[in-house]
């Protein structure tokens, strides 16, 4: 399955990295300004990465955009169409500028907003609670950083676990994309902790009492 990744922001470049470090199949990376993404890679020495224009990068299975909130949507509206029958991952917390809340109301996520304007589309949530830098280093006191996967469709959560599975986190089936109202809060109290206590941003989620492989559903 073919996947992009789509800006070169933390999250772009922290995706990319993982995904070529540990996956095999193709990757393309996806950016405004492909010339200097091209020379991201070069410096980081992604050699099995195609960097392309985000005009391009819509041509893979599953599409990730590192993009602000906002941004995903403007993009989404536009590409309806050739979005259609892809798995769409999303990534995004609907912060406010200043980070002292959010875009979106109680009741309310990012993937959701997502899904409904892809209603073609298989719109998974994923990586929301995992703070850029700790894809550096995912394993924490022997422990695997958790990432909560969800979506509406089933197969299309099981494709992307699937995926992913051979980066160093453990992936969790958190259920339905509704659950985002939670995960997508958190990840500010996450951002709170972490100030709090000195270790921002690296702060992941890792939960105690689930078996190291959890079945789906
Ligand atoms: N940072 C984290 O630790 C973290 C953790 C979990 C989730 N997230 C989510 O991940 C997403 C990306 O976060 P990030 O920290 O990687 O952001 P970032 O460093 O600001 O990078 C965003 C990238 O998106 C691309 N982009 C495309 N359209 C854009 C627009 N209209 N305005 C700004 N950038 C645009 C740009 O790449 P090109 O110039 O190459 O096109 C830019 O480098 C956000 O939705 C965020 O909520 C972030």
């Amino acid at each position: 399955m073919t996947i992009s990744v789509l800006g070169t922001g933390n999250m772009g470049k922290a995706l990319v990295k993982q995904l070529t470090a540990y996956t095999e199949g193709q990757v393309l990376w996806g950016s405004r300004n492909p010339e200097e993404a091209a020379e991201l890679a070069k410096s980081f020495g992604l050699d099995q990465i195609t960097v392309v224009s985000y005009e391009d990068a819509l041509q893979a299975d599953m599409i990730i955009p590192a993009f602000p909130a906002a941004a995903i949507m403007d993009w989404a509206l536009v590409h309806q169409g050739r979005l259609q029958h892809k798995i769409i991952v999303d990534i995004s917390n609907p912060f406010n500028d200043d980070f002292s809340g959010f875009t979106t109301a109680w009741g309310e996520s990012s993937a959701e907003r997502l899904q409904s304007l892809l209603p073609d589309s298989k719109v998974i949530g994923a990586f929301k609670n995992t703070f850029f830098k700790v894809f550096e280093n995912p394993v924490f006191e022997d422990k695997r950083s958790d990432v909560l996967v969800t979506g509406d469709d089933e197969e299309a959560v099981l494709r992307f676990i699937e995926r992913f599975r051979p980066l160093p986190f453990r992936f969790i089936h958190a259920g339905k994309l509704a659950n985002n109202r939670t995960i997508e809060r958190f990840t500010l109290l996450e951002l709170e902790l972490a100030v709090r206590y000195g270790t921002y941003p690296y702060i992941s989620l890792q939960l105690f009492g689930l078996k190291e492989t959890v079945p789906a559903g």
